[in-house]
């Protein structure tokens, strides 16, 4: 098994095969959240203008990439998408910035990644809507503005800490993803269930909404492994055998923790004497990369109380202790 159930890559069979809702109604959880855009959007479209740029933020697989899809579909709007590794020059955001048409919504995903001074260019085209650059070379180089239709932009990110405040004061409604209620990732699996014409139990339902870590994106990857299972060594439903054996086999246990997070736990706990450690000796000790650590993994196991972050480092709690069944 070779595929992660836990990662921070989106897979295209996502939008294939339409799990991703489409609009606010079938937006499961971040009730305040949509709450506020669908005024907001409501208002946009009332007042015939463009909605304010829209910063998301949150840990990854909780539904920001399909918000943004929402938000430009409530509006009626175009979206066109770039992400901030692949915007490397001032050219490079120039280019995508003269493609845009009047209302529509811009989604940059992980926008933290674009270069500072790259940035500096989205300064004018959010606040004012121009764009200043220079043309010709050295000595002959001049300025020139040029307008921009009024869009909107959506930035995504899993490090708000990341972004610079120029930039993060430029969004007019900035909005933090949680992990979502096990009711509501009931209701998430119940509607991917349907789409995907697999019935699961509500008993095996329920159950793997407590082991999908409060992530849509793992109820769902999940949720697919789990189907295979049931074809092959059942009757294509999952019931609550099938769903424990093949979370079994997929290594997530009783409370939806993988064998990262063990090894992870674990590390701090015989390695570093429960803690603290630094999170680079932390990465080395389990062999995965630090970001990765940062982004996927921790988020989880802080809002969980696996976990706890001091100025010296990483530490365990005594709950950790008590989940691994280890003597403190
Ligand atoms: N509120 C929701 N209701 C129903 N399904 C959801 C919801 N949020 C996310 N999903 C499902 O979870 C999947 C992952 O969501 P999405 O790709 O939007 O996450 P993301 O926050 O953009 O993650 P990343 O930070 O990795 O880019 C989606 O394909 C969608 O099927
Ligand atoms: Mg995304």
């Amino acid at each position: 098994m070779d595929e992660r159930i836990i990662t921070n890559f989106e897979l295209d069979e996502d939008k294939e095969l339409n799990i991703r809702p489409a609009n606010l109604d079938e937006y499961v959880g971040q009730s305040e959240i949509k709450e506020n855009l669908r005024v907001f959007i409501k208002s946009a479209v009332m007042r015939g203008e463009s909605l304010d740029h829209i910063l998301l933020y949150g840990p990854p697989g909780l539904g920001k990439t399909t918000l943004a899809y929402i938000i430009a579909n409530e509006l009626g709007s175009n979206i066109k998408t770039a992400s901030g590794p692949s915007i490397e020059k001032a050219g490079d955001l120039a280019a995508i910035l003269s493609t845009l048409e009047e209302g529509d919504v811009l989604f940059i995903d992980e926008i933290h990644r674009i270069p500072r001074y790259v940035e500096e260019i989205l300064y004018p085209a959010m606040e004012d809507f121009y764009l200043d650059i220079i043309v010709g070379s050295e000595g002959s180089s001049r300025n020139i503005k040029i307008n921009l239709p009024r869009f909107t932009l959506v930035g995504a990110t899993t490090r708000a800490g990341d972004l610079s405040s120029p930039l993060r004061d430029r969004f007019g409604i900035i909005s933090k993803l949680n992990y979502y209620t096990e009711d509501e990732l009931y209701q998430i699996i119940k509607r991917t269930s349907k789409v995907l014409d697999t019935p699961i139990t509500d008993e095996a339902a329920r159950e793997l909404a407590r082991r999908s870590r409060g992530t849509p994106r793992i109820a769902n990857r999940l949720f697919k492994r789990i189907r295979d299972f049931a074809l092959v060594y059942g009757n294509g439903i999952i019931n609550e055998d099938i769903l424990s054996s093949s979370l079994d086999k997929l290594k997530v246990d009783k409370t939806g923790l993988d064998e990262t997070d063990h090894n992870l736990l674990l590390a701090i706990i015989e390695r570093f004497n429960g803690g603290p450690v630094g999170l680079e000796a932390l990465a080395s000790s389990i062999g995965e990369e630090s970001s990765t650590i940062e982004d996927v993994y921790e988020p989880y196991l802080l809002q969980q109380g696996y976990l706890k972050r001091t100025a010296r480092g990483r530490i365990v709690t005594d709950k950790t202790y008590e989940y691994l069944k280890i003597e403190k």
